[in-house]
């Protein structure tokens, strides 16, 4: 069952049914200040840290669902409802809710009259906008009111939650006219306070909850609505907030707008009050100033679209499928830059008070938007590096604000390191920009022990070779990319942590999967050092690249697979002798997209297993069988009930490593069915199994043991978007940035007979035609680049503003 439809020309997706089996949701902001808002208006705001600076309160696991955000409620006579149904869930004559790129608009229609509500945050200012429009369709003069309500979260949003003996004691507001001041501990420590403001006279206003809601009220029923007028109240301690009441008088056909604006602002310390406990409003004045009339409004939104236009630009695709093209053209670009903002903070999954930014994650969800955004990546590069440790280990995750390493954590995920390579050369590859590798970058942020860039490559390489365990494989230490498969851990308690409980990091328990990373992304560092001149240092890392293929083939090979691990007993995970977790996705994707039995037939056996055991209808499985009882030597991924998470869910995250390696072995056809399977767009039909987003990626989606076979999770921060992206681009399109031009060698369904692409490249627009006339998988016949044939490629880097560049497969 479908709840809208995706409008293409406007880069939207259209909701018509309002009770979406899930909140669906959209980010507002680009820069420092975000909004995550859901179709029926629910979400809340922050400024850069979902933590330390949580501007709304929002109650994840809260009853009813999705009840905080920034709903309009609209009292006509005795009927009240909201435009986005939440909270009050009156049932609506008409509603849509259409999430762009960067905005959304709610419109809801009651009794014929209709109230839109449209949000945005503008480009470099720090503020939340709404315009509200009434339009009374009726053929009577309509008496209506209309509230706002936000709820302030008192900044520090873990803090908030539990310490109330305090928080409840410290809420301050201040009021002028229209504008509402939220300024707890502004007294203190801190410099900034939020502002709500709207640029019409109120007719009455709250600020405590207690006021607007009742002490026993609800946001489905608030007293003040009910009322229909609000107390004009102070809050002193308790719940701070803010709400508008405005009563409008509208003829037949008559509208109204409103503009609202939710704010952060900072004050020097030394200007922080103009009287005693009075807070100077000056910076308030000149952002509400800047967004207070329809034109200026519109003039915000307008720069806005622009600046999604010009991203987007980057990578246009034409292909007969129109899901293909509006996943690459329009949404998956723009998750990735979701994933690029928020890394893993804040989501509808993600409470924004969890983990600091992943190392391997960012440097992974730095290859979906390195082509829009190099300069960008590569500030997020060196950042990334300056946390590395001096032997080349990593510290798991670290925190957006210190950009420090996290110590709770640590290090000792072994595959981190090797991240670093990979995004690096994807940077290298996308901007030609050699230069990163001379840049002077701290180790675990130490200015004295700063090398350059190219150092930090050289330790990771290392790092996995002086990390080798009994079979020469590479030690897994606290997890490698599967988190949850914890060899050292042995955790027997309740609530410890799997991954640092124990020994954690122990001599024995090795990882094929890191084995195969070792492969390709060390091969990528010695074509690294080849093309910087190093000769035999590349050649000596060839060697070590060999030497480890080789040891995958001889003890990585289970006989119709990649074997996924050994345990710190030195017995084999992901092997036909165990009993339940025989074969995992991992190896399989990662060995192969390395190369590693191509040629000697184990790859195809290996993709021939995968299709037999671990293929379903939505996806592949991550591993199978499912671990049915809960394992001291694998750790957390047993833990799950079958089905879920890493134990048999379908980890959309590493399904494109099967279709990477698909395509490597020229299969177009199953490439691009696989590429299907988890493809949001291509799940629209069956929203109500999927019940995640139908226009972004989820992390994972229940797999077949489990009772809710096809039911997605975690949606919109995932590595799933940059790589699905990287797959669909590079692997299926085929389009590869290189070092010295755009290698092509696409990979497609066997029936594609052309397709094009706009690729910008190192400043020039790349026009591609290719074109298919035998109706084959794989194969390049001839390049042509402006009317001139250049053999099978790679196209030149070209010193013009565009390029015509033709293909013919064959
Ligand atoms: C989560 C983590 C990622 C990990 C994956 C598998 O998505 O963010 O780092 O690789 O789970 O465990
Ligand atoms: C992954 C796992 C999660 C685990 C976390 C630790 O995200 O899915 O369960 O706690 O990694 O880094």
């Amino acid at each position: 069952m479908k709840f809208g439809h995706f409008d293409d020309l406007n880069k939207e997706y259209v909701i018509e049914k309002y009770e979406t089996p899930l909140p669906w949701i959209n980010y507002l902001g680009s820069d420092d200040f975000f909004t995550l808002l859901s179709n029926t208006a629910g979400g809340y705001s922050f400024y850069k840290d979902a933590r330390l600076r949580r501007i709304t309160r929002y109650r994840y696991n809260n009853l009813p669902l999705d009840q905080d955000g920034f709903h309009i409620y609209v009292k006509d006579q005795d009927t009240i409802w909201n435009p986005g149904w939440q909270p009050v869930q009156t049932p609506l004559d008409d509603y849509t809710c259409r999430h762009g790129l960067g905005y959304s608009i709610i419109r809801g229609v009651k009794n014929k009259v209709e109230v839109q509500q449209e949000l945005y945050v503008p480009k470099n200012d720090n503020i939340l906008l709404q315009r509200i429009t009434v339009t009374n369709n009726t053929d009577i003069l309509k008496e209506i009111d209309l509230f706002s309500f936000v709820e302030f979260c008192l900044w520090d949003a873990m803090d908030d939650s539990s310490n109330f003996q305090r928080n409840y004691s410290t809420g301050e507001v201040e009021v002028e006219g229209s504008v509402i001041y939220h300024k707890t501990e502004y007294r203190e420590r801190r410099n900034h306070y939020a502002v709500f403001y709207a640029n019409r006279p109120v007719d009455s206003f709250d600020t405590s909850r207690d006021s607007f809601m009742g002490v026993y009220g609800s946001p489905r029923s608030p007293k003040a609505v009910v009322n229909g007028r609000c107390g004009n109240s102070i809050a002193h301690g308790w719940q701070p907030v803010g709400a508008h009441h405005f009563h409008l008088v509208m003829k037949p056909g008559e509208s109204v707008k409103i503009i609202l604006g939710l704010g952060y602002v900072e004050v020097p310390v030394e200007e922080k009050f103009i009287a005693p406990s009075v807070i100077n409003k000056k910076n308030a004045h000149a952002l509400m100033d800047k967004y207070y009339t329809d034109e200026q409004f519109d003039a915000g939104l307008a720069q806005l679209k622009k600046f999604w236009d010009n991203l987007l630009a980057g990578f246009e695709v034409r292909t007969e499928n129109e899901k293909v093209n509006r996943m690459v053209n329009i949404w998956n670009a723009y998750q990735c830059m979701v994933t690029f903002n928020m890394s893993r903070s804040a989501s509808y999954y993600e409470s924004g008070i969890g983990r600091g930014m992943g190392f391997r994650d960012s440097c992974q969800d730095l290859l979906g938007f390195v082509h829009m955004i190099p300069e960008r990546a590569r500030e997020r590069i060196l950042d990334i590096a300056a946390t590395q440790k001096e032997d080349g280990g990593a510290y798991h995750q670290y925190q957006p604000l210190t950009k420090k390493g996290n110590s709770d954590i640590g290090g000792g995920f072994n595959d981190d390191p090797l991240w670093l390579i990979a995004c690096t050369d994807a940077y290298i590859r996308e901007t030609g920009d050699w230069g990163i590798l001379d840049e002077m970058v701290d180790f675990d942020n130490k200015p004295a022990l700063a090398a350059p860039l190219m150092e930090h490559l050289r330790r990771s390489f290392n790092y996995t070779l002086n990390n080798l365990g009994p079979n020469k494989l590479p030690l897994i230490g606290r997890a490698d990319w599967n988190d949850c498969l914890n060899l050292n851990c042995f955790s027997e308690h309740p609530g410890e942590s799997f991954q640092i409980t124990g020994p954690s990091e122990g001599p024995v328990a090795e990882s094929v999967f890191i084995a195969g990373m070792f492969v390709k992304y060390g091969r990528e560092y010695g074509n690294i050092l080849k093309h910087q001149g190093k000769t035999e240092e590349a050649e000596k890392a060839y060697e070590a690249v060999n030497k480890m293929s080789e040891t995958i083939l001889d003890k990585g090979w289970d006989g119709e697979w990649f074997i996924r691990a050994y345990d710190a007993f030195g017995k084999k995970v992901g092997s036909a002798e165990c009993d339940e977790g025989q074969i995992f996705i991992e190896p399989q994707g990662m060995c192969i997209m390395a190369g590693v039995g191509v040629k000697t037939g184990e790859a195809q056996k290996a993709l021939d297993s995968v299709k037999e055991r671990l293929d379903t209808r939505f996806g592949i499985v991550l591993q199978n069988p499912a671990y049915t009882t809960y394992r001291l030597n694998l750790g957390e991924t047993s833990s799950s009930p079958p089905g879920y998470k890493e134990n048999v869910g379908i980890f959309c995250h590493n399904n494109p490593w099967i279709i990477f390696a698909e395509t490597i072995m020229g299969h177009g056809d199953r490439a691009f069915e696989l590429y299907k399977k988890t493809c949001p767009a291509f799940l629209e039909e069956i929203s109500e199994i999927h019940r995640t987003e139908p226009y972004v990626y989820c992390q994972m989606v229940a797999g077949k043991d489990a009772p809710t076979f096809g039911e997605g999770k975690n949606s919109w921060l995932t590595g799933t978007a940059a790589w699905t992206f990287t797959v669909l681009t590079e692997g299926i399109l085929g389009i590869q940035p290189d070092y010295d031009g755009l290698r092509i060698d696409p990979c497609i369904p066997h029936t594609v007979s052309e397709f094009k692409v706009n690729r910008l490249f190192r400043n020039t627009v790349y026009h591609i035609t290719v074109k298919n006339p035998d109706g084959v998988e794989k194969g390049i016949r001839s390049i042509r680049v402006n009317g001139q044939e250049i053999g099978t490629g790679p196209v030149p880097v070209i010193n013009a503003r565009e390029a015509e560049v033709e293909v013919l497969m064959g």
